[in-house]
């Protein structure tokens, strides 16, 4: 072994920290205002006729928060670690690290302080008006200078696999960030796309579909890939198949966009394209997952006890769930059932809440004994409850959503034999409250489990350094 690798660098844990600690609160904040506009939702005048508590402003809150803040600050947090640790040695720049911490902060206040009062470019993941945009675009600059420069002065030749997915997506989401921004504002707060029509949508869905794919996905695989092998104690299953998934999968999300405005005035041939590439993407998706999963082989009794584990597991098999049922939604005669359904809905979350949550969630517990000195969290039987909160209710929010979504797509095409409309619109909502309810309960589970997160994140970073040690195999079960 050469003398570089046993000198332990000094590695910046500081901005680490804090992006996990408000990978936590933000997790928190974006999740409880979920449960509050799924409540709206069968309870409308919760909006107490305030016009900033109204659905319409608080769901672009919500969505901002989880994507944004939350799944945000836990990339930002897990991709310093990652490669500081894998390119041994300490971030390129202190400073950048501390500017994108605090300029990521202040782009998520400054939506809180916009959104409710209605100040949107209304389109969808990308509501933010123009000034924030261009914080956002300064300090994605300096995270991928400070990302790149950090591999660039590495220490070791080889560039590890979770490099590669979260350079993809840094990349990508500064390109999909600058060209769908583009604006001419006409005050400080308002501000016109300089796209128009067919053009505008276009371009939109190709954002906002990479979105989905780079930044809920490539980035978080990045993660995976990492701390799945870590927390197995096993090398990746298949490092060639890591490189292929890799890839196939970059090369063809892309393209994948129009599934989003099928049988809208985009060209036919787009949408086509915008089918099949998405039907493609099920390959490469399924080969991460099964990647993911294998690295388990030889480790699989570790799920008994391991609810950290468990956390990355399941995210798995929930990634591999959201990107089967994509392909099939993308479909066009399956997408004419499913679209403005509760379906998509439910498949948003099952991506959302099952796969970049939890794997957020299972990361961020391997963390944060690592960051503060300690060899385990405060209680791993806490971890576990946690788990089974999340899971509960993830499943409970997906199911609900599927069951509404067909019965509403079903109830809507209904014709009588005069074709007549079978069912009104109103009766169609009808039905649908039930699971609305269900799903604000599988929602308050999945705030529980985040509030036992914080309790026990909080226990541990309390306690004195080094005092907590690993409880002994079988404990946690
Ligand atoms: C407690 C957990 C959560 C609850 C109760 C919840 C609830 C909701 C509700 C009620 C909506 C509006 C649905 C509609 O308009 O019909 C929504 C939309 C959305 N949520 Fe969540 N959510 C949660 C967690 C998350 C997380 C963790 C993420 C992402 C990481 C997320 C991403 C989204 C997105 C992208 C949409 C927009 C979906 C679309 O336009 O089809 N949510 N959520
Ligand atoms: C192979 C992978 C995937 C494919 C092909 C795919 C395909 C689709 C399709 C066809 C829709 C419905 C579009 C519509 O009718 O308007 C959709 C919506 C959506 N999907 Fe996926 N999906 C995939 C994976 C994922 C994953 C893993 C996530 C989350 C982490 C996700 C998040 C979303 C979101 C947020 C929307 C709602 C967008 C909106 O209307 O606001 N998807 N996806």
């Amino acid at each position: 072994m050469s003398e570089i690798s046993q000198a332990k660098p000094d590695y910046n844990y500081k901005v680490v920290r804090q992006f996990t600690i408000m990978t936590i609160i933000w997790g928190i904040v974006g999740m409880s205002l979920g449960v509050f506009i799924a409540a709206q939702l069968f309870a409308p005048a919760l909006n107490f006729d305030i016009p900033w508590l109204t659905y319409s402003r608080l769901r672009p809150l919500h969505t901002n928060a989880v994507i944004f803040a939350f799944g945000g600050c836990a990339l930002f947090a897990t991709s310093y670690y990652i490669v500081q640790r894998t390119c041994q040695v300490r971030l390129f720049s202190d400073k950048l690290a501390a500017f994108t911490f605090w300029g990521w902060q202040a782009v998520i206040v400054a939506a809180v302080a916009t959104l409710p009062f209605g100040i949107t470019t209304s389109k969808e993941y990308a509501e933010l008006e123009w000034p924030i945009d261009i914080l956002i675009a300064l300090v994605w600059v300096a995270y991928i200078i400070n990302f790149f420069g950090t591999m660039v002065i590495r220490r070791v030749s080889h560039i590890y696999v979770a490099n590669w997915f979260l350079g993809a997506f840094m990349l990508t989401v500064a390109v999909l960030h600058i060209g769908n921004s583009m604006a001419l504002p006409v005050s400080f707060f308002k501000s016109y796309s300089i796209y128009a029509g067919a053009v505008d949508a276009m371009m939109q869905w190709w954002y906002g579909h990479n979105a989905v794919g780079f930044f809920l996905t490539a980035g978080f695989l990045g993660m995976m890939y990492y701390f799945v092998p870590k927390q197995a104690g096993r090398p990746v299953y298949s490092y060639r198949l890591s490189i292929v998934h890799f890839w196939a999968l970059i090369s063809l999300y892309i393209w994948a966009g129009p599934h989003h405005l099928h049988y809208t005035a985009l060209p036919d041939w787009t949408q086509s394209l915008g089918m099949v590439m998405s039907v493609i993407l099920f390959v490469p998706s399924w080969g991460g997952m099964i990647n993911g999963i294998m690295t388990l082989s030889g480790a699989w009794h570790k799920l008994r006890t391991d609810p950290v584990l468990r956390f990355l597991i399941v995210s798995l098999s929930f990634y591999g769930m959201s990107t089967f049922e994509g392909p099939m939604m993308a479909i066009k005669t399956v997408n004419a059932l499913s679209h403005y359904t509760d379906w998509t809905v439910g498949h948003v979350h099952s991506g959302a809440l099952g796969w970049v949550a939890m794997v957020s969630i299972g990361s961020v517990y391997h963390l944060i004994p690592h960051l503060f000195g300690q060899k385990s969290m405060y209680s791993t039987k806490l971890v576990n409850v946690h788990f089974w909160f999340a899971t509960i209710g993830v499943v409970l929010y997906i199911v609900a959503m599927w069951m509404s979504g067909v019965l509403q797509g079903l109830m809507w095409r209904a014709v009588n034999a005069d074709g007549t409309l079978t069912y009104s619109f109103v009766e169609s909502l009808e039905a649908s409250k039930p699971f609305y309810v269900v799903r604000f309960v599988g929602g308050c589970f999945v705030v529980a489990g985040m509030l036992i997160m914080a309790y026990n994140t909080y226990k541990t970073v309390r306690a004195p350094k080094g005092s907590l040690a690993a409880e002994p195999a079988g404990q946690a079960a």
